[in-house]
């Protein structure tokens, strides 16, 4: 091909580095706990997206085998690994997108709050790494607690100079992939056709899925709504019991992801009507980050939109997700202020 470079391996072979190198169209994405339970599927589903040029396999343990298991596929996008904080620098310089899904998992009987301890330190330090190397990348944030991991990110970069609200968002897709998945088992429809917003945040009852704006427009017995909301806030715990102590989910939340991420780069190319939900930084409620839809855009979040018209069940959700999401978003806050 005319705009390929080639370079001479120690053997001699030829080896054609033309997209690594530059000039193809597609985004630079990172993954951070690329070798993880979630991690892996991410990176291979990452790897055959169209949109990405250059796939950055970045973990603390195991990336060189994942990324030359991962490189062999023959999609276009170039991989690279790195391993170990040494390399954190190399792995983050020139990326457009990073993902989180960096840090420890649930077992049960576990809240997400119960992992702070040891995952506000994880996003810490990388979020110190991305303000240092790629401050204007966007960043999807899936380690948890979500509700506070987002807050610990943002005073993170506001320490740097470098925080741009717009370009940090918590990954909720999950939410939304459940919430679909579960309305249209109720509705008897394919779930591709289904579309529910879930605000507020990602733990329990900050998860708020509005049946009452259901697309297509539908009408739920109280009794398929109690067990919706239900369904769709345990989602998580759900999954925790059912692997009995092997982790929470990595294949559902890897699909989810992608589709997140995919959206972001589809925002960052400039397409229009790019609408998914996340959570991020807010005025939708008196708190500072609160989950909604959000217009991606070539500067990330462009637009957070507000939550429109609630009925009696979901106004009363409302208030409980407040009351928690408000403590927990001040625990990650303070994490970095204390
Ligand atoms: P996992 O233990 O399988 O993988 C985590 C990976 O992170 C491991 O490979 C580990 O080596 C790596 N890691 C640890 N410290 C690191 C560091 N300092 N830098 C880089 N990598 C590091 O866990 P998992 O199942 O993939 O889950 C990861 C996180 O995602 C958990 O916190 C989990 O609760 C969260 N999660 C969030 C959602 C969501 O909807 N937002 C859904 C599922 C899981
Ligand atoms: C989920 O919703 O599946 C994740 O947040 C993981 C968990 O701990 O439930």
């Amino acid at each position: 091909p005319s705009n390929s470079q080639h370079m001479e391996d120690s053997c001699g072979i030829r080896r054609a580095n033309c997209r690594a190198k530059g000039g193809a169209p597609g985004f630079k994405v990172a993954i951070l706990g690329a070798a993880g339970g979630i991690g892996q599927p991410l990176a291979m589903l990452m790897k055959i997206n169209p949109l990405v040029s250059v796939l950055h396999l970045y973990d603390v343990v195991n990336s060189p085998g994942v990324t030359a298991d991962i490189s062999h596929m023959d999609t276009g996008a170039v991989v690279r690994g790195f391993l170990g904080q040494a390399q954190l620098e190399s792995a983050l310089t020139g990326m457009d997108l990073v993902i989180i899904p960096a840090g420890v998992p649930r077992k049960p009987g576990m809240t997400r709050d119960d992992l702070f301890n040891i995952n506000a330190g994880i996003v810490k330090t990388l979020c110190e790494g991305i303000a240092k190397s790629c401050p204007r990348a966007v960043v999807n944030l899936i380690s948890n607690p979500v509700n506070s991991t987002v807050p610990i990110a943002a005073e993170v970069f506001k320490k740097a100079g470098t925080y741009d609200p717009k370009r940090l968002l918590g990954v909720t897709m999950l939410d939304v992939v459940r919430a679909n998945t579960f309305v249209a088992e109720v509705l008897g429809l394919d779930p591709r056709d289904v579309d529910v917003p879930v605000v507020g945040g990602h733990a329990g009852v900050t998860i708020l899925p509005l049946l009452s704006q259901v697309k297509p427009p539908s009408s739920f017995t109280q009794e398929e709504v109690e067990y919706l909301t239900n369904r769709i806030q345990n989602g998580g715990t759900e999954v925790v019991e059912a692997k009995a102590g092997a982790g929470s989910a990595t294949l559902s939340m890897a699909y989810a992801a992608v589709k997140f991420a995919d959206a972001c780069l589809r925002g960052l190319r400039g397409d229009a009507g790019v609408v998914e939900c996340a959570f991020v930084s807010s005025q939708v409620t008196e708190l500072p980050f609160f989950a909604s839809k959000v217009r991606l855009g070539r500067n990330g979040a462009e637009e957070v939109f507000q939550l429109g018209p609630l009925n009696e069940y979901e106004r009363v959700g409302l208030e409980k997700a407040k009351k928690e999401l408000s403590a927990s978003i001040q625990k990650g806050v303070s994490f970095i202020r204390k």
